[in-house]
């Protein structure tokens, strides 16, 4: 990647450019790949935190809803109050929001309205369970054994790799944790989490609280990204965080709006895109055009130094991560222009 970044610095024929930088794209994309697996594989150590289950049950509510159209109701059980869990909170949330998306794709798939419940429960004293059940369609017994290997899916062509519940499961074995799958073929799935319980001190609270997330002042964020759960869910939080949000689900279609003059803030982009033009390359052209802008890319991996000069050149928040940090990245971005 390194060598093909000074390549690209040097002069050369367009479409010698052009190559070098699909080629780009391409590492960068096997890299993206090659986390979730090391994430499944638990090579990657995540930060290790409390978190404070009810403050992650909410943050779960407040981010799905964006994905959830009418037929799919969410419903959080009532917990146990100051239930705390050892683990990476961003890790948590995209777990969970693995296993509410997942549940979701069944219910739609089922072509009726259903129900996802979350639950959450101590179980002795150093576990907490942690569930997503659904009234979807279930799974054969043949499809629950083998739905936390690598890449098995049955949406293949609907844009699944089979990697969601893999990384789900790389994740709780890191944590200490465990996953099972109850499934009962016409009546739903239930996804049960365990995760290392820490006792809590009553009154004190360790989850930042949505009470005190740092807002927007009305300022219109500039959303580029591919996937669209993750457009829908970012939008809707950005837009619950008092901004206003123009979206774009490639790195052209956002320039082509910048080109016709969109007034925007800030650009928030993710990296790896598809259609040859990266969250990089956007952000390069919006660096040249307008230097004062603030940008922020966004990805699953961290940008290490051996990118070459455009790593740390432009803020960078990994994926997952928390709308508190993502809250406070914004600020320090807009503020600090
Ligand atoms: N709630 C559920 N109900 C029924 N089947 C499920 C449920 N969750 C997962 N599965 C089955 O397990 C398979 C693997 O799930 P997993 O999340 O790993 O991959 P995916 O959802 O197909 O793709 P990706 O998560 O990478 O987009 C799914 O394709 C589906 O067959
Ligand atoms: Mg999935």
């Amino acid at each position: 990647m390194f060598s093909m970044e000074l390549a690209l610095q040097e002069e050369q024929s367009e479409r010698a450019a052009s190559l070098l930088r699909r080629a780009r794209e391409a590492v960068w994309s096997g890299r993206g790949l090659t986390d979730r697996l090391l994430a499944f594989a638990r090579q990657q150590p995540g930060r290790v935190e409390v978190c404070a289950v009810d403050g992650v049950l909410e943050d779960i509510e407040i981010l799905s809803r964006p994905a959830l159209s009418g037929e799919v109701a969410l419903r959080l059980l009532p917990e146990e109050p100051q239930l705390q869990v050892r683990c990476d909170p961003g890790q948590l949330q995209n777990a969970l929001l693995n296993l509410v998306l997942n549940a979701r794709d069944e219910i739609r798939g089922a072509g009726r309205a259903g129900t996802i419940t979350l639950g959450a429960r101590a179980v002795g004293d150093d576990l907490v369970e942690l569930s997503v059940g659904d009234d979807g369609e279930g799974m054969s017994d043949e499809v629950r054994r083998r739905a936390a290997d690598p890449f098995f899916t049955t949406r293949r062509g609907h844009g699944g790799t089979g990697l969601g519940l893999a990384m789900v499961y790389g994740f709780v074995q890191q944590s200490g944790g465990d996953m099972r799958i109850y499934s009962v073929p016409g009546q739903g799935t239930t996804v049960r989490l365990t995760l290392p319980r820490v006792a809590g001190t009553p009154g004190l609270t360790v989850a930042d609280s949505w009470a005190d997330i740092p807002v927007g002042a009305g300022e219109t964020v500039l959303l580029v990204e591919d996937e669209p759960d993750l457009l829908d869910l970012t939008r809707g939080l950005l837009q619950r965080l008092g901004y206003g949000v123009v979206t774009a689900p490639t790195a052209q279609a956002a320039w082509a709006l910048i080109e016709a003059g969109q007034a925007y803030d800030l650009l928030l982009t993710d990296v790896f895109m598809p259609g040859g033009l990266s969250g990089l390359d956007l952000a390069e052209r919006v660096a040249a055009r307008d230097p004062a802008r603030p940008v922020i890319l966004m990805s699953g991996f961290a940008l290490h130094p051996d990118m070459g000069a455009a790593g740390p050149r432009f803020r960078h928040l990994q994926k997952p991560c928390t709308p508190h940090v993502l809250a406070r990245t914004l600020r320090e971005a807009l503020e600090t222009r």
